[in-house]
C-alpha cells in the first residue's frame, strides 16, 4: 500500500489531541510524559484515529503550561528526551498514524535565551527580537492586566499579549522569521507531519502599535494586533518551508471569523490548510471566561451552520468540541445527569458535519468538569486572573461558580484510565487532582461496556471514515428555530443521511423534514438501545443517524 500523505488525505483523517502533562505518567513521577504517550499509542489507534496533535512538549517554565517556550528544539525534562520523542514518532508512524506539533511563535518564555539577551540593552544581536517601547499603549493582555511590562535592566517596556512571562516576538524582524523557519525545519526533518500554529493571527501587529478603542474591556487593542498588515507575507514564508515536506498547517486564532479564515485558507494568500474557529465555543459565554450565559442551542446551531455553509466548496473545517482551553463539553452543552446520553449525542452532533474531526483526550470517555473548593487549588493562570481581576464586585461564591463553569483546568485533570488508584494515570500522587468521578468514568470500565461513550465514539469514527457522503457531502440544517433539536443532512449525489440530535432533558416529538417523510430508511446509529426507528418520540439527549437508500 502506498504511504499515506497527510497533505492529500487530511480531510478524511480523525485527529486526537494530547495534552501530555495529564495524559499518562510513564516514569512514575506524577507527571504525564512521552513514555506514557508511547505506551498508549495502541489505545489511540484503537479509536480509529489517523493523526495526533501533541500540545507543546518543549522546555518551558510552565507559566502557561508549555505555551511559554524556553527552547524550541528540545524536550521538557518532565516529558523525556529527544530520543524518547523520536521513539514516539517512529511508533506513531509504524502504527500508520501521523503526528503534528504545536508551533508557538507569537511569543516565547521570558526565560528563553533570546529574551535574556534582548533585555540586556539596545546593542546586542537579540535587541530587536521582541517589541520594546519607552511608553506603553493602552492594550490589555489576555491573561494578566495591561499588555506591557517594564523591564529594569533594559529600561523599557516589552509587549506581552498573554502573561508577563510570555513576551511577544517581533515578527517584523527578518531574523526572527528565519528562527521560526529553522524551528519548523528542525521538526520536519525529524519526520513530524505538520503544525498546529498557536495564535497565528497575532504575529503581525499594526504599524506604530496604536491605541485600541477604549471600550472593549479586557481585550483593548485586539483589533490592532490581530490579522496585522504583514500577516500574509510572513505566513507565506512559513508556507514555503512546509511545501518542501508532506505536511499540513492548522491555524489557531482567537476571534477568527469566516471572512478572516477564508483569507488564510483560500486564494493567492493561502497559507493554512485548516483553522480552528471559536464561534461554537460561545454558546454559553462571551470570551470563554469573561461572561457566562445560559446554554443557547440556537446560538450553537447558528455557529455550526455558519461555518458549514460558508466554507463549503472553498475550504475545509476543523470539527471539535473540546481542547485544553475549554471546559468539558458534557458539563457545558450536555448534562452530567444524562451523562451517557448527552456525551454520545454530542459526539453525533459534530462528528458527522463536514470537516476533519478532532477528539481531545478524555472527551471520548465523557470526562466532566471538576469543582475544586478553593481558587488556590487551580493551576491555570487564566483561572487566577478570572478570579482575582474580573467581576470583583461578585461574592467569592459567585466567582468560584464562574471558575467551575469556565476554568481551562477542567480539561487538564489527569486522564482516567481505570478505577484504580489515581485513575491509573500514575503510580504516585499526580501533579493535579483527579476528577472524583474516575471510578465510573474511565477507559477500562468503558472498554468492557458495549454501550459506553468510548465504544460509541469508536462506532461514529468508523462510520464517518468509511462513508464518502459523511465526509464530503453537502450540509444543510433543518428546523433552525427549534430550541430542542439539531437536525442536518449530508448529501452527495444520490446518497442522503439525516442526523438528528435532541438537546432536551425531556422527551421530544420529532418529525422528518417534508422531503424525507415516508421514505424508506435505515437507522444506522442510535445512542439509545432498542430504538424503534419509526417511533419519533426522542428520549432525553437522544441522537440518531439515518441513511436514506438511494432509490425510492
Ligand atoms: C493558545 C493556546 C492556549 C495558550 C495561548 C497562548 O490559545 O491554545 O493554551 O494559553 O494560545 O499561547
Ligand atoms: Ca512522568
Amino acid at each position: 500500500m502506498a504511504e499515506r500523505s497527510i497533505k492529500r488525505d487530511y480531510r478524511k483523517m480523525v485527529f486526537y489531541q494530547i495534552w501530555v502533562r495529564s495524559f499518562c505518567d510513564g516514569n512514575g513521577d506524577g507527571i504525564g510524559d512521552l513514555y506514557g504517550v508511547y505506551k498508549k499509542l495502541e489505545y489511540i489507534k484503537s479509536l480509529g484515529v489517523d493523526a495526533i496533535w501533541l500540545c507543546p512538549v518543549y522546555p518551558s517554565p510552565n507559566a502557561d503550561y508549555g505555551y511559554d517556550i524556553s527552547d524550541y528544539k528540545n524536550i521538557h525534562p518532565d516529558f523525556g528526551t529527544l530520543s524518547q520523542f523520536r521513539k514516539v514518532l517512529a511508533k506513531t508512524h509504524a502504527l500508520g498514524m501521523k503526528l503534528i506539533m504545536d508551533l508557538v511563535v507569537n511569543h516565547t518564555s521570558d526565560e528563553h535565551p533570546w529574551f535574556l539577551e534582548s533585555r540586556k540593552g539596545k546593542d546586542n544581536p537579540y535587541s530587536d527580537y521582541y517589541i520594546w517601547r519607552d511608553k506603553p499603549n493602552n492594550w490589555d493582555s489576555l491573561f494578566e492586566g495591561k499588555a506591557w511590562e517594564y523591564d529594569e535592566m533594559r529600561g523599557q517596556y516589552y509587549l506581552h499579549i498573554f502573561s508577563k512571562k510570555q513576551p511577544d516576538l517581533n515578527m517584523d524582524n527578518p531574523a526572527v522569521r528565519e528562527e521560526v523557519k529553522s524551528i519548523m525545519r528542525f521538526w520536519l526533518d525529524m519526520g513530524v507531519d505538520g503544525f498546529r500554529e498557536d495564535v497565528i493571527n497575532f504575529i503581525s501587529k499594526k504599524e506604530g502599535l496604536p491605541d485600541g478603542l477604549p471600550f472593549i474591556p479586557a481585550v483593548n487593542g485586539i483589533f490592532n494586533y490581530k490579522d496585522g498588515p504583514h500577516i500574509h507575507e510572513y505566513l507565506s514564508e512559513f508556507r514555503k518551508v512546509c511545501e518542501e515536506y508532506d505536511c499540513i498547517q492548522i491555524g489557531e486564532g482567537p476571534l477568527t471569523t469566516v471572512r478572516t479564515a477564508l483569507m488564510y485558507m483560500t486564494g493567492k494568500h493561502k497559507s493554512l490548510d485548516m483553522m480552528f474557529s471559536f464561534d461554537h465555543m460561545m454558546a454559553d459565554c462571551l470570551f470563554t471566561e469573561y461572561i457566562h450565559l445560559p446554554f443557547d442551542l440556537k446560538k450553537l446551531k447558528r455557529a455550526f451552520s455558519k461555518w458549514q455553509y460558508s466554507l463549503y466548496g472553498k475550504a475545509w473545517n476543523t470539527l471539535y468540541l473540546e481542547n485544553h482551553d475549554h471546559p468539558r463539553v458534557i458539563s457545558r452543552y450536555g448534562s452530567e445527569r444524562f451523562w451517557r446520553e448527552s456525551g454520545t449525542m454530542l459526539a453525533v452532533s459534530y462528528i458527522f458535519q463536514q470537516g476533519t474531526v478532532f477528539i481531545y483526550q478524555g472527551q471520548e470517555i465523557g470526562m466532566t468538569n471538576i469543582r475544586l473548593k478553593d481558587i488556590n487549588q487551580y493551576k491555570d493562570i487564566s483561572s487566577h486572573t478570572n478570579f482575582h481581576k474580573y467581576h470583583l464586585k461578585d461574592t467569592i461564591e459567585e466567582r468560584m461558580r464562574r471558575i467551575h463553569r469556565s476554568s481551562r483546568d477542567s480539561s487538564r485533570t489527569p486522564m482516567q484510565w481505570s478505577d484504580k488508584r489515581y485513575a491509573g494515570f500514575s503510580q504516585v500522587r499526580p501533579w493535579f487532582c483527579v476528577n472524583p468521578n474516575f471510578k465510573r468514568v474511565n477507559v477500562a470500565t468503558e472498554e468492557n461496556d458495549p454501550n459506553s461513550i468510548l465504544n460509541f465514539y469508536r462506532k461514529c469514527v468508523s462510520l464517518k471514515k468509511k462513508c464518502r457522503t459523511l465526509t464530503y457531502g453537502r450540509y444543510r440544517e433543518f428546523f433552525p428555530d427549534s430550541r430542542e433539536i439539531y437536525m442536518y443532512e449530508r448529501v452527495l449525489g444520490e446518497h442522503r443521511w439525516l442526523i438528528i440530535c435532541s438537546f432536551a432533558k425531556y422527551p421530544v416529538n420529532v418529525r422528518f423534514p417534508d422531503e424525507y417523510a415516508g421514505l424508506p430508511n435505515q437507522l444506522v446509529i442510535s445512542n439509545y438501545h432498542e430504538t424503534d426507528k419509526n417511533d419519533m418520540c426522542f428520549g432525553p439527549f437522544e441522537a440518531r443517524v439515518y441513511r436514506f437508500p438511494t432509490k425510492k
